[in-house]
């Protein structure tokens, strides 16, 4: 049986990353990624979470797949199983046999989901015992309401309606069951009223931010790993009770991801999900 004292994060090394297609408007072959600041930047967070108690797992990285990086697109993990992802674009599609072999190889049941496409914790993130998850651009509606059945949780699909905030991780980011951080305009007006009704307390990033981000963090207990460029979040995080740590993630910016994307929690989104086998 897997650990569940610390905070488990899967990542994987930028070996093989780069700009080598454009599935989102982030990317353009002609703005190339430098291996060498990719690499420096990636550790930077890695070390920056282990320093905040996390034990980081790695997923070897493949020639031929740049964005295996992104973990958090692997799938969802709750409890001993993960939902496996099914990529929209054939250019991410090699990648689920690769994330299969490792939860395998590492005690999980891997599931493939149904009826469509799913990016995994990149568009389900929980806030308390609620699955919020994004739909359109990546992920389709009908998984989401699937994967309620199966985790037999209550789903709160919204809507994404800018593609440049293609996933819900990179516009959404839950602190607690009770506060998240977020970027409204990602939403329609019935998302943005869904996501007020199910989430207290709201933390608004604004657009510089947003642009560089700062929804894309990652929460290790009382502490949030991000971007850098994002003052203004980090003033609003400390106001909540949360210490932010800046790291420059620059050079997966242009893959259109960031700190969030590049991790994926192996111990569940949230500890609700975990309560009940504890
Ligand atoms: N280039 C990747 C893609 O477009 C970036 C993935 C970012 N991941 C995330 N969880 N937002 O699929």
């Amino acid at each position: 049986m897997r650990s569940l004292t610390s905070p488990t994060i899967l990542m994987c090394p930028p070996d093989h990353y780069g700009i080598e297609y454009e599935i989102n408007p982030w990317m353009s072959r002609s703005h190339k990624s430098d291996a060498e600041f990719a690499r420096q930047q990636w550790q930077g967070l890695k070390s920056l979470l282990e320093s905040l108690g996390a034990d980081i797992k790695l997923l070897e990285p493949v020639p031929g797949l740049p964005d295996l990086v992104f973990t958090a697109n692997a799938g969802l993990v709750f409890r001993d199983t993960v939902y496996l992802s099914r990529f929209r674009y054939p250019e991410r599609q090699r990648e689920t046999p690769i994330d299969a072999a490792w939860f395998q190889a590492n005690g999980f049941s891997a599931k493939e989901v149904t009826p469509g496409d799913f990016e995994g914790a990149g568009d389900a993130l929980f806030v308390g015992e609620t699955l919020v998850a994004g739909y359109l651009v990546r992920s389709d509606a009908t998984v989401h309401q699937w994967l309620g059945g199966q985790l037999g949780c209550a789903v709160l699909p919204v809507q994404l309606v800018n593609t440049r905030y293609y996933h819900l991780d990179t516009c959404f980011c839950p602190l607690n069951a009770s506060t998240a951080i977020w970027y409204p305009p990602a939403f329609d007006e019935y998302g943005q009223k869904a996501i007020t009704a199910c989430v207290p307390k709201l933390i608004e990033v604004t657009d510089n931010e947003a642009a560089r981000f700062a929804c894309n963090a990652v929460v290790v207990g009382q502490h949030v790993a991000l971007n850098s460029g994002c003052p203004d979040l980090e003033t609003k995080l400390k106001g909540v009770g949360y210490t932010a740590h800046a790291t420059p993630l620059d050079e997966f910016i242009k893959a259109g991801g960031s700190a969030k994307c590049l991790t994926l929690r192996l111990d569940g989104e949230d500890a609700a999900a975990w309560r009940s086998v504890v």
